[in-house]
């Protein structure tokens, strides 16, 4: 099927799951809402728990009422939402299991998109039964959701796994950070005004810091993360794809493989940190107790109930080792129970050359543009500005913001959760928000020579308090090169 071509089925699995009860029922209920969903498109959910069309009906209406805003909820387009959904309970290892699939889906000449978030160990036999039911073929295309392995080895094995079913230009890796409104606001920043594209570059920006700080522990995900951590569950993907973002060149169109070729030039251009470098450039933690979110909180090792020397923050000093970015550190940093739920791009510009004010008593401080994409959507430049006043004591020059809340700005328009758009574009068959093969590969290559160092090292978290911002290593991290990372 040629790519563009919306499909008339959709196929979930995972769909009595964590992710589709907060985000995927709700998106394709929003997308349906506003009529967004094609004509006749059916929903088939499926997991291993049993279920009749009825009962996973009513599951998929208590998921609306507890997680779509009051506000969005209607009773005609609730109904006529689950009138779209069906459900098929399969056993993933049974091949026999996908005849029933199958047939419940019906046919899928129209088109079918999957949607697939399974445990890397089932891919194989996933992928064996859809093609044995004939769900894998020119008409189907396939949605990824992480994990997608958990270094370069596995992902190899999943990406071979998959392909030997569905080619690249049907095969869709999910990162949800592409789909979040204020990450693609950094290409109409960065491309679509002509004052910032002379200066990006290492003549004009000293250094650029990237904070995902989260509030939340391990959240009833012990199974995973702590086999995880995060390196791998923040880093390896949504960090590199900000990163990536800042740091590519400008592409020449809006589409797919414009875009995605120079992510991934960027990926391929990120300095591996060689194993006795680790210590030096990255740096570890661990939540212990306190307070986060206005609660007190156990520590990491106290939720799990064992030993663990599992990671919940990172710090990185991260160069891309080309022409534009030559000098210029990437300070990357990510953590569990920090003291604010935030995800921040700092861009710091290079201090004037040289200061007229001095003399005067006039300091100044070098421009930083702020990129806030949550919980606030806004971006900010600290300029420099002089204090009101005679100046008979010197001049007194401050940072003042110039502001541009996109909250406000665009107050009357519905922000829509990054799944919405990626499932759209999945059913649409648009690739642009997905990440190829080639970048998956590239983020696999970089991270896990971190990870050898820090075994080549025996590198083990350093604890932190729960409501601070990680371990003091990671302030040193930054200080060294006389850079401080732009906290509140
Ligand atoms: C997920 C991670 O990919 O992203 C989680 O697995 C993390 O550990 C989440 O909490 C953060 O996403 P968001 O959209 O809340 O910033």
């Amino acid at each position: 099927m040629a790519n563009r071509t919306p499909v008339g089925k959709l196929l979930l699995f995972g769909a009595t799951g964590d992710l589709a009860q907060r985000m995927l029922l709700p998106s394709l209920y929003g997308l349906h809402a506003d009529g967004l969903l094609p004509e006749g498109l059916t929903i088939t959910g499926t997991a291993r728990s049993e279920n009749s069309d009825e009962s996973y009906r009513k599951f998929a209406k208590d998921a609306l009422e507890k997680f779509v805003p009051k506000d969005r909820m209607d009773a005609k387009a609730i109904k006529s939402f689950l009138e779209r959904v069906q459900y098929q309970a399969l056993d993933a290892t049974d091949m026999a299991h996908y005849k029933d699939l199958s047939a419940k889906v019906g046919d899928v000449a129209g088109g079918l998109a999957i949607f697939l978030s399974t445990a890397p160990s089932l891919f194989e036999a996933v992928i064996r039964g859809l093609e044995s039911a004939g769900l894998a073929g020119e008409t189907v295309r396939i949605g990824l959701e992480k994990p997608l392995g958990y270094d370069l080895e596995s992902s190899r094995e999943i990406n071979d796994t998959v392909a030997t079913a569905f080619p690249e230009e049907r095969t869709f890796r999910i990162d949800h950070y592409l789909g979040k409104e204020t990450v693609q606001n950094i290409l109409a920043l960065r491309f679509g005004n002509s004052f910032f594209e002379p200066i990006w570059n290492a003549r004009g920006i000293d250094n650029v810091q990237i904070t995902i700080s989260e509030t939340v522990g391990l959240e009833e995900r012990a199974a995973y993360y702590d086999g995880a951590g995060a390196l791998r569950d923040m880093v390896a993907n949504h960090m590199l794809q900000l990163l990536a973002l800042i740091a590519m060149e400008p592409p020449a169109r809006f589409d797919g493989n414009a875009i995605r070729d120079e992510k991934a030039k960027v990926f391929r251009s990120l300095r591996l940190i060689e194993p006795q470098d680790a210590p030096r450039d990255t740096v570890t933690g661990q939540y212990g107790a306190g307070a986060s979110g206005g609660e007190i909180v156990k520590g990491y090792i106290d939720e799990l109930t064992k030993p663990s020397t599992t990671e919940t923050f990172v710090a990185i000093k991260a160069h891309v080792d080309n022409w534009r970015w030559q000098g210029v550190p990437f300070y990357l940093r990510t953590g569990k129970r920090m003291p604010t739920r935030r995800s921040e791009i700092a861009i710091q510009f290079k201090p004037v050359p040289h200061s007229m004010f001095s003399n005067r008593g006039g300091l100044l401080q070098p421009n930083v543009l702020v990129i806030r994409l949550q919980p606030e959507e806004y971006v900010q430049l600290l300029v420099m500005a002089k204090e009101p006043g005679l100046d008979r004591d010197g001049i007194r020059l401050r940072e003042v913001p110039l502001n541009l809340s996109l909250d406000a700005e665009f107050a009357g328009s519905r922000r829509r959760i990054a799944y919405e758009r990626l499932l759209l574009d999945l059913i649409e068959g648009d690739q642009t928000l997905f990440v190829r093969r080639d970048e998956v590969e590239a983020q696999w290559t970089w991270i896990d020579a971190i990870r050898a160092g820090w075994v080549a090292n025996d590198m083990k978290p350093k604890s932190y308090a729960s409501g601070s911002w990680g371990p003091s290593a990671a302030i040193a991290l930054t200080e060294r090169d006389g850079v401080t990372w732009l906290d509140e």
